[in-house]
């Protein structure tokens, strides 16, 4: 999830590329390179931190037309100079950026060592640089672009520039944006609009599998097998916040849509992890994990899971508890914290007690070089991407994502097996999503329920947590009074609630609770309660039971909260969209809580 941007026209590029940057920078802003051609000689710079650190290194003096930038939310290496994009091969003649991940970068890494290539740093990314090296030798810069890209495996989108062709950039998209924007005289890449929409308005979004070669005064697009392709630009009519958003009204609305994405980078990035033996230590007999707010809860699936295939005493610890009780925590207990931003105090806090009393720290977390992957002795990341929104969303379904391998690593399951199922998921969450934008069914029940004013959410087993993370998302963005419960529990006191006014939403899985959770339906109908419940199409006494169904894809049980969870984040932005709250910002919340 970083930003791209490429420029070759008339115009002064440093200008340009460090503009766009800036535009970008909501994307990822660790560090930030660019790479600029001029008097015929390959000039790169780059820093880490913000883009104000880049633009103080690179002289003003410096002129050149064409050029790429980069600004980077790390994947695989840490934030530093030296990670930091633009990336070049042995000679410095050629520099790519990319976005995404390059899942067979190490295979590709030896091979190109075995060759004589020297890597200077840890990323991904410079294999391309290498591999483009390798392969433009016989072919030249461009068909060696087409060869170096069929080699690529994952998710990539790439911008290449080269002395030998300077009067072009070379893009690939391979699930990853890219677009490009087509001006008068001049030619422009980038991740996303808002870099140069200044500029221009006419674009090109670049598809899947496609290479294009960007000249300032024309575009010429490919399928990777080298079969040329029309095209037909479209005008933009965005305006920058709508551009930063990529023509979605909110950052959450944008997160909930990327998480099919999300789900698959998260994968793919840790697939290798879990398919070596003895990665991660075993020497434990009891888990506790720490978090807070919807992380909290992630852990609370992470009970289940552990608990199920790997057959681990889990507890689940809200971690400005964890410290307040004396938790019984010694070497024998691997700590588990889990983290979107890394940064949480009171996560912190209790990784720091455990350390304290020789427990073995884990931690998940979505930001590379942040203080909970420093301090943890082994960190697995979610490859969710900057989360901007308050209200979590893909860093939580990433989240359940890696507690998902993990405890099946731990239970020593055949992880290829477990890879495949969990690979499903992905399509899963695009498939309704996309019913989502053509039907908009989710988003009509939010305004049949906008008015609520108290909302109960029930579950059971493993969508217990989704009831609660449901009713969070709920109470966090539209202020909508909600509660989360176990659905059996609802006759030990919420029944008391029913009348109605009252919303229940019934987050519904399969397996031996699927029976229970309807006699629970009954009875809230009984009392007259407002019934929504998120259920398969199979699961067909829900829709006599209840006022409105919306239907999930089916999948196994372990993995359905991960698609249960999105229909409720998509409720709860409608709601507070319908209310016309700050969705993005809701009041008295922030980000990353960095105080206790
Ligand atoms: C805040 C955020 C939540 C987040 C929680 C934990 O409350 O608003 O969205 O779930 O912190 O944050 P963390 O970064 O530790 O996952």
């Amino acid at each position: 999830m970083c930003g791209i941007i490429g420029y070759i026209g008339n115009k002064n590029a440093r200008t340009i590329l460090l503009d766009g940057l800036k535009r970008l920078e909501y994307r990822g802003y660790d560090s930030a390179g660019i790479a600029l051609i001029t008097e015929n000689r390959l000039k790169v710079f780059k820093k880490a931190g913000k883009i104000s650190n880049l633009e103080s290194i690179v002289p003003q003096e410096l002129s050149s037309s064409v050029g790429i930038g980069h600004t980077r939310w790390a994947t695989h290496g840490k934030p530093d100079d030296v990670n930091a994009h633009p990336h070049t091969d042995c000679s410095g003649k050629l520099a790519v950026v990319h976005n995404g991940i390059i899942e067979n970068y190490q295979e590709l890494k030896k091979e190109l060592e075995k060759k004589g290539h020297r890597f200077s740093s840890s990323t991904d990314t410079e294999v391309i640089a290498h591999l483009l090296e390798e392969e433009a030798k016989n072919k030249g810069f461009v068909k060696g672009f087409f060869s170096a890209v069929s080699k690529l495996k994952g998710s990539f989108a790439i911008v290449a520039i080269s002395l030998e062709n300077p009067d072009r950039l070379l893009c690939a998209r391979k699930d990853s944006p890219l677009v490009i924007g087509i001006g008068e005289g001049e030619s422009f890449v980038a991740s996303d609009v808002p870099a140069f929409l200044q500029f221009t308005r006419k674009v090109v979004f670049l598809e899947d599998f496609q290479i294009a070669i960007v000249k300032k005064d024309d575009v010429e697009i490919y399928e990777f097998s080298g079969k040329r392709v029309g095209f037909s630009p479209v005008i933009v009519q965005w305006n920058l916040a709508q551009a930063e958003k990529a023509g979605f009204k909110h950052f959450m609305l944008k997160e909930i849509y990327e998480q099919p994405r999300a789900v698959a980078d998260t994968i793919s990035a840790n697939k290798e992890l879990f398919l070596k033996n003895d990665v991660f230590d075993k020497n434990f007999n009891k888990i506790q994990t720490v978090a807070c707010g919807t992380s909290y809860y992630a852990g609370l699936i992470g009970k289940f899971y552990f608990e199920t295939f790997a057959r681990i005493p889990t507890e689940v610890d809200y971690a400005s508890e964890y410290r307040y009780r004396n938790p019984v925590v010694d070497k024998n207990t691997l700590v588990i914290s889990i983290t979107q931003s890394g940064e949480t105090a009171d996560t912190l806090s209790a990784m720091r007690l455990a350390k304290e009393r020789g427990a073995k720290l884990l931690t998940i977390c979505n930001v590379i070089g942040s203080t909970a992957t420093r301090e943890a002795d082994t960190t697995i990341y979610t490859y969710a991407g900057p989360e901007i929104s308050v209200a979590s969303t893909k860093a939580f379904t990433t989240q359940l994502t890696v507690l998902y391998l993990l405890s099946n690593y731990f239970g020593k399951k055949n992880m290829n097996s477990v890879i495949e199922s969990l690979a499903e998921v992905p399509s899963l969450l695009e498939e309704f999503l996309r019913r989502q934008k053509e039907s908009g069914e989710v988003e009509e029940l939010a305004e049949k329920f906008y008015k609520t004013k108290n909302a109960l959410y029930l579950g059971r087993h493993i969508n217990y947590p989704i009831a609660l993370e449901g009713a969070l998302k709920l109470k966090e963005i539209s202020y909508i009074h909600a509660e989360g419960y176990p659905a059996g529990e609802m006759k030990h006191g919420p029944i008391a609630l029913i009348d109605e006014d009252m919303l229940v939403v019934f987050v519904c899985g399969k397996g031996e609770t699927y029976k229970k959770i309807l006699s629970n339906m009954e009875e809230v109908k009984a009392r007259h309660g407002k019934i929504i419940a998120v259920a398969t199409k199979n699961m067909k006494e829900t829709k006599e039971l209840a006022d409105y169904t919306i239907t999930v894809p089916e999948t196994e049980l372990m993995l359905s909260p991960i698609v249960n969870v999105v229909p409720l984040q998509l409720f709860a932005y409608h709601i507070a969209s319908f209310l016309g709250y700050d969705v993005d910002q809701p009041r008295n919340l922030a980000k990353s809580v960095t105080v206790e």
